[in-house]
């Protein structure tokens, strides 16, 4: 079967990809690059022994999209990844999110609709909750206003494709992720941030090589045990698979309802304190960090119901908080030691 993967030479994309090629599927990735390496097709290649596809297009151009459709509308499915994910950029610059996030999934719609790429598996995020009231998160937990222009982005998606589901020809899942970390164990792919990274563990693993010179801890005086902010981190690796099994149920027509939304995480939750003390612990360092002002936008505690996916999708996460530290940590290493300007890039 062929899937066009969008967004397939981004952090979750590779591994989306290499899931897929690993289960047979004929992948063919659309990407513009704007914050990914095409070497990244190579190490897939690597991976799996086979290359897939590659098309440099940027779908926020209806032109380009247009012609790239015409030319191939055989998929059997579309995993659409490709999107900017910078929260505090986008709070910068909203209307480049609004345009380049929704423009994108909407060219992909409109020239869909009379071809046969009507499943899709959508690259959503626990965003959409806003700042939820009651925790585990269930797929029925309100969306409270977005956070960021961001967040708001992945709600209007949702928003979108639902409407377009109702119109009669698309199916779709849409998969909430929590904090994805973690690299493949190849060390060949991971997350490749551009600039200064905004999450936690890239900037962790950075600081670790000495690229960094600290850590900001933003913030110990939340309501938490020790402070510090509750997140739901989730291997990348398990939440690559998960799209593998969410195109299985719509190819298969497993569907209880034509659009399903699920929530990918772990169900357990660990504040910044811990992820510093188990990266500390498996990679017997010590990190330099200080505690700063909180982040404006934080919020103090979140973390998955995972009932739904684990029953109805039938998967479940496999992998720990040491190993997804212990992944993100060697692809760090391969980063430093295979890139000459690895210590003088921003
Ligand atoms: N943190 C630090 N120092 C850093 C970076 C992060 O202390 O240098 C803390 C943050 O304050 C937060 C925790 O580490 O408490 C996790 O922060 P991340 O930036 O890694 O992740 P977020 O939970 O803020 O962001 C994630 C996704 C976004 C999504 C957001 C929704 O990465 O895509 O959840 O709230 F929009």
């Amino acid at each position: 079967m062929k899937i066009l993967v969008t967004g397939g030479t981004g952090y979750i994309g590779s591994h989306a990809v290499v899931a897929l090629i690993d289960q047979g599927f004929d992948v063919v990735i659309i990407d513009n690059l704007s914050n990914s390496k095409q070497d990244v097709i190579n190490a897939i290649g690597e991976i799996c022994g086979k290359v897939p596809a590659f098309f440099a297009i940027d779908l926020a151009d209806e032109v380009a999209t247009r012609q790239f459709f015409k030319q191939h509308n055989d998929f059997d499915g579309i995993i659409h990844f490709a999107a900017y994910k910078a929260v505090g950029e986008s709070v910068e610059k909203p209307l480049k999110y609004y345009h380049n996030n929704l423009f994108s999934l909407i060219n992909i719609l409109k020239n869909t609709e009379a071809g046969s790429g009507t499943n899709l598996v959508f690259s959503s995020s626990s965003t959409v909750y806003g700042n939820a009231d009651i925790l585990p998160v269930t797929e029925n937990t309100p969306f409270k206003p977005a956070i960021s222009p961001y967040g708001n982005t992945k709600k209007i998606a949702e928003e979108i494709i639902m409407d377009t589901v109702r119109s009669g020809w698309l199916h779709a899942i849409s998969l909430r992720y929590f904090n994805p970390i973690g690299a493949h164990d190849s060390g060949l792919i991971g997350e490749l941030p551009i600039g200064v990274p905004n999450n936690l563990v890239p900037y962790i693993t950075q600081t670790a090589t000495g690229k960094r010179d600290f850590l900001r801890v933003y913030g110990n005086d939340y309501d938490t045990p020790d402070g510090t902010p509750i997140r739901d981190y989730i291997h990348v690796v398990d939440l690559a698979k998960a799209h593998v099994v969410a195109l299985n149920r719509i190819i298969g027509k497993k569907q209880k309802e034509p659009f399903e939304a699920f929530n990918l995480g772990t169900g357990k939750g660990y504040s910044v304190m811990e992820i510093i003390d188990t990266f500390e612990k498996i990679t017997n360092t010590k990190l330099h960090y200080r505690i700063e002002e909180r982040r404006p936008g934080d919020v103090t505690k979140i973390y998955a119901d995972t009932t739904l996916a684990n029953e109805e999708l039938g998967w479940r996460t496999e992998r720990g908080l040491e190993n997804m530290l212990n992944t993100a940590w060697r692809w760090e290493q391969y980063l430093m030691e295979h890139d000459k300007d690895y210590f003088k890039k921003q």
